[in-house]
């Protein structure tokens, strides 16, 4: 289907720990979209869809940190823009969850919000400001070592 062909298109970065984190989130966002179109036909909510949204939101909170300590140590001038769009980004994946107890949204509704609103944003994330901030940290580390 095309919606996994998506999901593999990914931007590489350049720097191992965001590209190999990249991966792994798009391999536990493509098994929350698995989960949920396993369900597509019936209302029951399919089993281990809790547990694969966790997988993938507490995955993404710490990636998000990892790139947030790189850039604090380089001193990244475009830091809080970063850090912003992954606050909301979480919050919004957490939001999802909470909506989805309330009964506010379905499942074909949160396989919408992650294939057209999320999975969008990942990628041009990883195009703008993870490109952006690998790039800089690499020509930090050309520059030499940094003052603390
Ligand atoms: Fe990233
Ligand atoms: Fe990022």
């Amino acid at each position: 289907m095309s919606e996994h062909a998506r999901i593999e298109e990914l931007p590489q970065v350049g720097m191992a720990f965001m590209d190999d984190d990249h991966e792994e989130a798009m391999g536990l966002l493509a098994r929350v979209v698995e989960t949920l179109e396993a369900s597509r036909d019936g209302h029951a909510e399919p089993e281990g869809l809790r547990r694969d949204l966790r997988n993938f939101i507490e995955h993404s909170r710490a990636h998000f940190r990892r790139e947030e300590v790189i850039m604090k140590a380089v001193h990244f001038p475009p830091f809080h823009i970063h850090k912003n769009e992954h606050d909301q980004r979480l919050e919004e994946l957490v939001t999802y969850v909470d909506d989805l107890d309330a009964g506010v949204i379905g499942l074909e509704d949160l396989k919408d919000q992650f294939l057209n609103e999320f999975l969008p944003w990942y990628q041009r994330h990883c195009d703008t400001m993870d490109q952006a901030t690998a790039r800089y940290v690499e020509k930090q580390a050309a520059a030499g070592p940094t003052k603390a």
